[in-house]
């Protein structure tokens, strides 16, 4: 008898939960999915949200523990913005900031929905596209401003470095990173001694255009090499006219078909005038970083 009590209880936590999550589920089909779809993308361009399983791969990796995800995710959700997001400033810039869903979803709907992408999202055998994501240990702004005062210091990044360091030391991994880090001098843009947002930012794009690169030298990019805004800055004059754009992508293509790739992105690259935004005949670093920021997205968007 006691025996049988016992059962039927199992079975009823069983079950409770299991509609628990049935329900997270149909709350986030009806409430979030029109924006985050639940699959791997296939067309782009009808996205409105970032897929929903690199949206989690970002909060995981900002924040692994699944009590101070869930707390992010419910304030976020109904209080967005710019700074507190995690790890993707091109997601933004793509998209726009998530429009809040207060008053749309109630705080508690929204804990258990934020509960069940935590606890699914990603599937397990998601690996994130090399190159575009932030690689496991990325860190963001936000994470190297300790003080909070907007800027980030030398102090500061060599600190929050350390850290992450004797983190990856203590959970075994090796240390091969240390030395490949890139130096405060190459980050601080106009070398006045402080990061500011856009030159994190800016040099985040770069890093990861160069990742790119490499991954593509080593046979693993599907994409058409990228080539850096130094490469078609051919004359060293700190901006790019139209001659040189042109001059270095003849040159590209060329080298392309003496390897035997077919010509077709020819027609797909952007036009001089798309890329110098401003229309002053000269393509800035800035207005570089702009549309590179803009293709990336639109070829690596979904992770
Ligand atoms: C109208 C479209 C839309 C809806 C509806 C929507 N989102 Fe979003 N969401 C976005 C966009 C766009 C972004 C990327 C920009 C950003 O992070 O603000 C985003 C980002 C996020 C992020 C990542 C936050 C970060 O730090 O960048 C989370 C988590 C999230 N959404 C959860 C949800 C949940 C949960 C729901 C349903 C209750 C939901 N969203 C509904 C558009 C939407």
């Amino acid at each position: 008898m006691r025996r049988s009590i016992l059962t039927i209880a199992g079975i009823l936590v069983a079950t409770t939960s299991l509609f628990a999550s049935a329900d997270a589920e149909k709350i986030f089909d009806n409430k979030c999915a029109v924006c985050h779809i639940k699959t791997i993308p296939t067309d782009r361009s009808s996205m409105v949200g970032p897929a929903l399983f690199g949206v989690m791969k970002h909060v995981k990796m900002a924040y692994p523990n699944r009590e101070d995800a869930v707390d992010f995710m419910v304030d976020y959700v109904q209080n967005p913005s710019k700074e507190k997001a995690i790890c993707m400033p091109q997601k933004i810039a793509y998209f726009g900031l998530m429009p809040s869903q207060k008053g749309l979803i109630t705080p508690k709907e929204l804990k258990k929905v934020s509960e069940w992408m935590f606890d699914n999202y990603p599937p397990e055998n998601f690996r994130g596209r090399g190159g575009m994501g932030c690689a496991q240990s990325c860190s963001t702004f936000v994470d190297f401003d300790l003080n909070k005062d907007g800027v980030i210091v030398k102090a500061e990044l060599l600190s929050v470095r350390a850290d992450k360091q004797a983190k990856r030391a203590a959970q075994g991994f090796p240390m091969r990173n240390a030395a490949n880090a890139p130096a405060f001098k190459t980050i601080d843009a106009d070398g006045d001694g402080k990061v500011t947002q856009k030159e994190f930012t800016d040099f985040q794009i770069n890093r990861k255009s160069s990742r790119m690169n490499s991954n593509m030298s080593r046979g693993m990019g599907r994409m058409q090499n990228l080539s850096t805004f130094a490469d078609f800055d051919l004359n060293k004059d700190g901006v790019i006219a139209k001659d040189e754009l042109l001059s270095v992508r003849a040159d590209k293509q060329a080298k392309r078909a003496a390897q035997g790739f077919p010509m077709r992105n020819a027609a797909n690259a952007p036009a001089f005038e798309t890329i110098d935004a401003d229309g002053d005949g000269k393509v800035t670093q800035k207005e570089f970083n702009q549309l590179r920021t803009q293709i990336m997205q639109q070829k690596f968007n979904n992770n």
